[in-house]
């Protein structure tokens, strides 16, 4: 700092170093606006220009009514590296382990089987607008089927939903699942045939892992970027050297660090699939956990009727609602048929309540209120494991529901499953987000819950079972 700067530039200064040193922890709030003007003699615009420019670097947050936090500690959360192998498509098998970690929920939880707490503002709002709707079900609604596009009124709510992301959608465009993960396997068998090759992001999601084994499709695992999603360059080597029909993605805080893809990869993701005649499946299911603003989707940006856009509520708002979305472009018609084939039809009184808990504006309100707590918990989990070594790298995501841990090579993460098991914990070994033997060291640490007691003595008890070898 230097006798010519600013006052706003010296107490950014100030500020930044205080962070660094630790006088505020990562998560905590920064002095008040009106104290920072008292203590250090300034004019609140001169404060509210410094504490703005932080905000800017990503540094600090601000929250309504609440102030300003510190969101990272610069220089101190060291992002875990990328990959960069690329290894010629093969046939998926996905482990047994993968099973046993799925039937224990999914590996959302260190404690699964803690339920503790009452139930959120939200869902007892979402429960009140389902019971009105099955209450109002007329007398022969049991007899028949919906729709196989599911109900206008729900549909409807999710073009608004998605217009206010810059996505203009009709009704006729959507297609009501029973989740995501449904709602990707039809975009697979609409798209692919057994023995064509998907390009994946690496680490990314194993439940698609998942389904190319049940398909039999082929996989190609393309590089990606903990904080910027796959590599554009990777995927462009990797369509030059093979054929690829699908490429799946999730721009919005892909699994298992929460990447966003800037808009010019986007772009670039586009301009590939054009040129390569590519199917791109979008994984939404994120977009709405975003702690700050929510990205528009990758399918806004697409001329070509190529992004099947795919989503839930399971991350937003309920995994037991077993709803979610296609938007299939091109292969609408074709996803229609496979939904009436494969599913016939969704609950009708469970997709009404949903629609007017969106059109009453509740789902709104708790997006807003969960984006709050799921800050506060991101950043608890981030705090806690800064303490565990100095060889430690984690990413720091501004949406999803988890952070990818790198630990030092030396640290098996697969082999500590069954050890952490025997103390009913239940870890997600970084192994599992690629077929390729890849991020032995790595682990995703889930933030979906909150951090009382028993889970926060879970998660400090880790680092004792990664040294015991
Ligand atoms: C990236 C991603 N996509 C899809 C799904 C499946 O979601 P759903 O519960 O809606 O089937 C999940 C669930 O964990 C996920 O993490």
């Amino acid at each position: 700092m230097t006798g010519s700067d600013y006052r706003y530039q010296q107490l950014e200064s100030w500020l930044l170093q205080g962070i660094q040193e630790q006088r505020w922890h990562l998560g905590e709030r920064l002095p008040s606006i009106r104290t920072l003007c008292q203590e250090q003699q300034l004019s609140k615009a001169t404060v509210q220009h410094a504490l703005q420019r932080l905000e800017a670097q990503g540094v600090v947050e601000a929250r309504p009514k609440a102030g300003y936090f510190v969101a990272l500690k610069p220089d101190t959360v060291k992002a875990p590296r990328s990959r960069v192998r690329i290894e010629a498509p093969r046939p998926v098998s996905v482990s047994d382990l993968l099973l046993d970690i799925m039937c224990r929920s999914a590996a959302f939880d260190l404690l699964p089987d803690l339920h503790a707490g009452d139930l959120p503002p939200g869902i007892v709002a979402l429960n009140r607008a389902i019971g009105r709707s099955l209450r109002r079900q007329r007398g022969d609604d049991y007899q028949y089927y919906d729709e196989p596009a599911g109900a206008l009124a729900l549909r409807e709510q999710l073009t608004l939903h998605y217009a206010r992301r810059g996505l203009t959608l009709l009704p006729e465009w959507l297609c009501i699942t029973p989740g995501c993960q449904n709602a990707l396997f039809l975009a697979l068998m609409a798209c692919c045939e057994p023995g064509d090759v998907v390009a994946v992001e690496s680490p990314g999601f194993y439940g698609v892992l998942q389904l190319l084994e049940q398909l039999q499709l082929q996989v190609v695992e393309v590089p990606t970027s903990i904080q910027t999603g796959m590599d554009m360059d990777a995927l462009e080597e990797v369509l030059e050297r093979w054929k690829v029909k699908a490429c799946i993605v999730s721009p919005a805080f892909a699994t298992p660090g929460g990447a966003l893809m800037p808009v010019a990869a986007k772009q670039h993701l586009l301009a590939l699939a054009e040129r390569h005649d590519l199917a791109v499946i979008e994984d939404d299911i994120y977009a709405d956990t975003a702690l700050g603003n929510v990205p528009d989707p990758l399918k806004a940006l697409d001329t070509g009727e190529r992004v099947i856009l795919c989503s839930s509520f399971s991350k937003s708002l309920s995994r037991d609602l077993r709803l979610g979305w296609i938007s299939g472009a091109r292969w609408h018609r074709r996803i229609l048929h496979l939904k009436l084939v494969t599913q016939l039809a969704s609950s009708r009184y469970l997709q009404q309540g949903v629609a007017e808990y969106m059109a009453d504006g509740s789902f709104s309100t708790h997006l807003r209120r969960q984006r709050h707590e799921l800050r506060e918990r991101r950043d608890r989990l981030i705090a806690s494991l800064q303490t565990w070594s100095s060889g430690l790298r984690v990413s720091v995501p501004h949406g999803g529901l988890a952070v990818w841990v790198e630990l030092p090579e030396a640290v098996d993460t697969l082999a500590s499953y069954p050890k952490a098991l025997e103390q009913g914990v239940v870890i997600t070994p970084g192994p599992l987000f690629s077929v390729s033997g890849q991020f032995h060291n790595c682990l995703r640490i889930s933030f979906a819950h909150p951090w009382e007691q028993q889970r926060m003595a879970a998660l400090n008890r880790l680092p004792e079972l990664f040294a015991d070898r």
